[in-house]
């Protein structure tokens, strides 16, 4: 297979990022090249709201975010599942801090049926996207649900670019595998490297995001920094994090969960009230935050933007 490694040279001018964009973001990279994550210091918090201050300038406001109130940034960055570091949810955090290790090069290969594989360092990935915040829904399929302002750009930009060919059904994600980085891969929670799938409809739709930020600041190594999926119709388990490679591919791949749990998790994963999972029903959610639950909402409530894409298809049976 051809691996290409791209140059400034092949990426033309209007695909640039907004300079005062992009320099901003290569200081904050700078600021913590040492290994120290700046936003993790109190300092980098602003007393009134407990927020961050942005790093990322002049993002565009998505017109597809929600009006939810926002999650608060603390619980976004403390209450996690990244089972590479831990199934605790409160120990990426503290495990997770410096990762990814800033020494070394992140790349992410595209590779598969398209006409334009490669292998890209991550600043050459999204050098060529206009970033954007969208305020999601995100919902995890343990009854918890958050509200969070991303920074990304549309999956569907970089597909567009690498230009998959006619047999290029479905796209499957891999995380980093590097035990060295992350415990939790020396135990045999799941089959590592963690791994996804969306139908290339799924991974083409408008809200499905490529993100690398949240709070308008690089994503925290907790939240699967350097880049990360974020697909708000289907459980969390579907956004696969710290993603290395993307592959185009005819058949349905078979994704770290469906692995462990057959019976418990399938493909699709759409948010879905109305199909229990085994253990537990999933019709109602605890917002990170709020003491009473609420009425779990079809698709996550993405059912206008979402629901053709499941029209022909029995979703009791396709879960
Ligand atoms: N990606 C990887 N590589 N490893 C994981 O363990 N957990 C998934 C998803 N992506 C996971 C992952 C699950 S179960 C959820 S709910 C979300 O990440 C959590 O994302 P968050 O911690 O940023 O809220």
């Amino acid at each position: 297979m051809l691996i290409k490694k791209t140059t400034a040279n092949e990426i033309t001018s209007s695909e640039i990022t907004d300079h005062k964009v992009y320099v901003n973001r290569r200081q904050f990279l700078n600021s913590t090249a040492m290994g120290v994550t700046a936003s993790l210091l109190p300092l980098s918090l602003s007393a009134a709201d407990n927020t961050p201050k942005p790093t990322f300038l002049d993002l565009q406001k998505s017109t597809l975010s929600t009006d939810d109130k926002l999650t608060s940034y603390k619980d976004v960055t403390s209450y996690n599942n990244f089972y590479e570091f831990s199934t605790d949810k409160y120990a990426p955090a503290l495990l997770a801090s410096n990762f990814p290790d800033k020494s070394k090069p992140w790349r992410v290969t595209i590779e598969g049926e398209c006409d334009k594989p490669g292998e890209y360092d991550y600043d050459d990935l999204i050098r060529p996207f206009t970033l954007e915040e969208r305020i999601y829904r995100f919902r995890c399929v343990e009854g918890w649900s958050m509200v969070i302002p991303w920074v990304g750009f549309p999956l569907a930009d970089l597909i567009k670019r690498a230009q998959p060919n006619s047999r290029a059904k479905f796209v499957e994600f891999t995380t980093l595998y590097d035990p060295e980085q992350m415990p939790g891969q020396s135990r045999k929670v799941l089959d590592w490297p963690y791994t996804e799938g969306l139908r290339i409809d799924e991974a083409m739709n408008p809200l499905t995001l490529l993100s690398v930020g949240l709070y308008g600041q690089e994503l925290l190594g907790q939240n699967g920094a350097p880049i990360r999926l974020v697909v708000p119709w289907k459980y969390g388990f579907k956004s696969i994090k710290s993603i290395v490679k993307i592959r185009f591919v005819e058949s349905m791949p078979n994704s770290a969960w469906m692995k462990a749990g057959p019976r418990e998790y399938g493909f699709y994963s759409n948010v879905n009230p109305e199909v229990d999972h085994p253990r537990w029903s999933q019709g109602r959610e605890r917002r990170i935050g709020e003491f009473l639950k609420r009425k779990t909402q079809m698709f996550n409530g993405y059912g206008e933007e979402v629901a053709h894409l499941y029209s022909a298809m029995d979703l009791t049976k396709h879960f």
